[in-house]
């Protein structure tokens, strides 16, 4: 009766190694972020229902920011930037990147304080490496995602988000605040 509750032990450990190694291999295999996280999937719906799911507005604000701070162009006269636990986490601790289910939202703001866009920057790994491998969205207040000239939706690998972004690359592409500190 010892030696068969030692086999069935040996066996339970073997495998739950084995069910470890499998979801590691899942993982690597490139399974969607969102079974890999508890993030949204790469999608500009996705990603605004997630943010309203998850109540951003009660998000942290980027430090030393608030409220309604007064931006640059091309972003906005009045500018709100959140950060989601990841991301103030990160920035907290210093890390000089986001890392993976970091989502920073800025809203912008008309100067008569009417909100008219929303842009995310959300960290996937693996989604695109050329640009740090942030995600990014634009929507309008609707909830709609804006529109190139060439009437693309802004949503995902943004030629005209990254292409400003990049000159940031040494800061993670991030103009807010510095990375590190
Ligand atoms: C011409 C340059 C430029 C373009 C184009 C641009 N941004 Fe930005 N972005 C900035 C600047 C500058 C800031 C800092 C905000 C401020 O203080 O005005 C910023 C801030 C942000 C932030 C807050 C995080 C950070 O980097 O500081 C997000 C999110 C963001 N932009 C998303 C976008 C998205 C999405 C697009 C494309 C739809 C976009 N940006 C296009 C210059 C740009």
């Amino acid at each position: 009766m010892r030696a068969l509750a030692g086999v069935v032990g040996v066996v339970a450990v073997v495998v739950g190694i084995a069910l470890f190694a499998t979801r590691d291999e899942r993982a690597e295999a490139g399974e969607p972020i969102s079974q890999q996280m508890a993030g949204p999937d790469t999608t500009g719906a996705a990603v605004w229902a997630h943010l309203h799911e998850n109540g951003y507005e009660e998000w942290a604000t980027w430090p030393e920011k608030g409220e309604m701070y007064q931006g640059q162009a091309p972003h906005g006269a009045q500018l709100t930037t959140y950060l989601n636990g990841i991301a103030a986490d990160a920035l907290e601790d210093g890390e000089e990147e986001f890392p993976a289910g970091s989502i920073v939202v800025k809203q912008n703001y008309m100067p008569d304080g009417t909100l008219a866009a929303v842009t995310t920057m959300y960290k996937v790994p693996g989604y695109n490496p050329d640009a740090a491998n942030w995600y990014f969205t634009k929507h309008l207040a609707s909830g709609d995602l804006d529109r190139m000239p060439n009437g693309m939706e802004m949503e995902g690998r943004v030629p005209g988000c990254i292409g400003c972004h990049q000159a940031k690359a040494d800061n993670d592409y991030i103009y807010t605040g510095e990375l590190g500190g």
